[in-house]
Formats: structure tokens, sequence, C-alpha cells
């Protein structure tokens, strides 16, 4: 997707604001609480998906104001589009100039990559978050993965319900049967279609992982699943039905062991994504410098595998990184990024004296001036 304008009015700290970005890099600069995170957010909400900041729809109005208003104009899906989202509070789009009744009427229009400052936390927070970044990417790539997770999540908490309460009801055993033989094949879905991103993502992430540290040391990112041993890899070659059946078998192994402590041990919602350089887990061995590259080639990894199942590049975010990466790592990012349009926030311009081409703007107060 690349946005060829964009007007917001009333939305957070910005009153009224128009741009017209270039169609690859834009690099908004200001100083600490001035807007710059806010219009990441804003350009973010034409995705289709939820802010990146887990906020609630109605903060992002201008305080004092009644409606926070967004438009766009912008190339997606092989043609000039354009999308209007309002809150007030509840949010309405319209794409084309046609009401949009739910989120999932929308999705898929545009696709994008955020990396917010969030994102850092990656390898020092627990396996949800890397769970979550790979279960975002899939929820852009396939519409009914999110329906999958829902359904996954909706037999587990029964499964967990009936674990604690058969304790004082016995006959609520037999039903466990019932949640077994559901979680295993919804289970063996999700577990299938990560292991197959995880998969792609490591090839990607690799790649850009080699050329930011000059080729210095190995990449590799695998998914571990519960429902396998631990020293035991999970392959792509293995299909839904098989991953279905050996969570089946992992569930009836530890059933007494659940039943112990009234929850379910192993399946998707237990899973995490290991990143290794040359072996060693960056979660206990990376410094700081290397964890936020591996984080930045998982992201824009992330972007190429989008880009390659949309047909198009998908619109790339990046929210205060580049300003803790050396030069050498900031100049292999900004030539990495292909056909992407990217937008990029700093405090400090400086930072971009080497940038040959692209649009500077700065944020001053909730207000944007090109310079
Ligand atoms: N609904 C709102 N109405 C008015 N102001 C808001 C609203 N929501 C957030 N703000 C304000 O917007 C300001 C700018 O926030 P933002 O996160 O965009 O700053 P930033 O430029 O990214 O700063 P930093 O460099 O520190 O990340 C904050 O001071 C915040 O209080
Ligand atoms: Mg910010």
């Amino acid at each position: 997707m690349i946005f060829k304008s964009l007007e917001l009015k009333d939305f957070r700290n910005i009153e009224n604001l128009h741009i017209e970005p270039g169609e690859k890099v834009n690099i908004i600069c200001g100083e600490n609480a001035q807007g710059k995170t806010n219009l990441m957010e804003a350009l973010w909400l034409f995705t289709g998906a939820k802010s990146f900041r887990q906020t609630k729809d109605s903060e992002f109005i201008r305080f004092g104001a009644e409606k926070a208003f967004l438009k766009a104009d912008f190339y997606a899906e092989h043609r000039e589009q354009n999308a209007e989202i309002s809150f007030s509070p509840s949010k309405s789009i319209k794409k084309n100039g046609i009401d949009i009744r739910s989120s999932a009427e929308y999705a898929g229009t545009c696709g994008g990559v955020v990396f917010s400052p969030n994102h850092m936390n990656l390898f020092r927070d627990g396996p949800k978050e890397r769970r979550r970044l790979a279960d975002t990417s899939l929820c852009q790539l396939y519409p009914k993965y999110l329906s999958v997770l829902a359904d996954y999540k909706k037999v587990l908490e029964q499964r967990n319900t009936v674990l604690k309460d058969a304790r004082y009801h016995s006959g609520l055993i037999d039903m466990i049967d019932i949640y077994d033989e559901q979680l295993a094949r919804l289970g063996g879905s999700i577990i299938r279609t990560r292991v197959n991103y995880c998969e792609s993502l490591n090839k990607k992430a690799a790649e850009i992982y080699k050329g930011m540290s000059a080729g210095r040391e190995e990449f590799f990112a695998e998914y571990k699943t519960t429902v396998l041993d631990e020293n035991e890899h999970a392959k792509s070659s293995v299909s839904t039905a098989e991953w279905a059946q050996i969570f089946y078998d992992a569930l009836q192994k530890t059933r007494n062991y659940d039943f112990e402590h009234g929850s379910t041990s192993v399946g998707p919602h237990r899973d995490d994504i290991e990143v290794t350089l040359d072996s060693m887990p960056v979660r206990s061995f990376g410094s700081q410098g290397q964890q936020r590259s591996c984080i930045l080639s998982l992201k824009l990894g992330e972007a190429k595998l989008l880009g390659e199942a949309m047909g198009e590049p998908p619109l790339i975010l990046l929210d205060d990184v580049m300003s803790e990466l050396d030069s050498i790592r900031r100049d292999y990012i900004l030539n990495s990024i292909g056909e992407s349009q990217i937008f990029l926030t700093c405090c400090d311009k400086e930072l971009f004296s080497g940038l040959a081409e692209g649009k500077v703007f700065t944020m001053k107060k909730g207000k944007i001036k090109e310079i």
C-alpha cells in the first residue's frame, strides 16, 4: 500500500493535518510528545488493524473534541482507493465512499508492518508476545486464521472449566474426550500454519540479519511447540491432520497432570518462537543491539512475506527505532525495504543526513511541516 495523502481532524493531539507523503522514505522528526507516534497510529489504522498501542477507540478523539476523523487516498489492491475512518466514539469506516459494516469486510485491503518501542520487549517478555508476532501477521495473510484462533480459545476455556469442575462433579470427566478432539483439530491447524510461517519468516529474516550484521552471526528462528518433546523439531512437512493427531496424543499423555492443575499444559496457547544467533538463544544471551537487530529482521522479514502474499509492497512503520542503531545498520535498513513506502520517526534529523531520496517532515505540537 502507498499513501498518496492523509488528512486528520481531532485525532489525539492533532487538530488538523494534511500531508502528501513520498512514495518511499518519509521521516517524521520532532521532540518528545509532539505527535509523531500519534501520526504513525493514524496511518496504521488504515491497515484495518487495531492500534499497536492497544488503547480504546475513545482515546483517539482529541481532548475536548467530539469526533476524530481520518481520511486517506492510497494505492492498494493495484488501484487508487480512499478510505475514511471516524471515531465518535464508536468506529465507522467508509471505503471508496461505501460504508463498511465490519472489520472483516475491510481486512485485506492494505498490508502493513509496524515496529514500535513495545516490540523491543519481544525477547524480554514471555512467549505470548512472540506468538502474537506470528498471529498478527497470519491474520493479515489469512483472514480465516483469526476465526480458528477464536474457536480454539473458546474450546480451550471450556476444557479448562471441565478440568477444574470435574473435581467436584465427576460426571463431567467424560466431556473431556469431546473437547480433546475439538481442541486437537483446531490446534493442529494453528500449529501447522505457524510452523510453516516461521519457516518462511526465518528464511527472510536470516537474510536481512546477515546483511545488517555483515554476516557476523548466523540467525535462526524456529517454532517450538509444546506438543512435541523438547528436543524434537517442528517440520513443515507435517500435515494439519498429522499435527492434530500429535496434539491429541499429547493431550492424552498430559491429561492427569492437567486435571491436577486445572488447566491445559500443552498446545499452541503454550508454544513459543525461539530465535538463536550461532545456536545461542537470543533471549538469554543476546546483547541489546543483537536483540534489537533480530526483532527488526523479523519485522522486515514479515514485510517481505506480506508483500509476496499480497502481490504488492506493504506499508512499513518504524517508530523510534533507528536512533539506537549504528549508521551501518540504519543504512542497511533503508536500503533493504525494497518497494515499500516507509515512515520513520526520530528525535534527531541528523540521523538521516545521508538519506539520498525521501521526504522529511517535522512535527511540533501536533502540527506537521515538510522541510
Ligand atoms: N486524545 C488526545 N487528545 C489530546 N492529546 C492527546 C490525546 N492522546 C494523546 N495525546 C497527547 O499526544 C502527545 C504526543 O504523543 P506522541 O506519543 O505522538 O508523542 P511522540 O512525538 O511520539 O513523542 P516521543 O518522541 O516521546 O515518542 C502526548 O503528550 C499525549 O498526551
Ligand atoms: Mg513516540
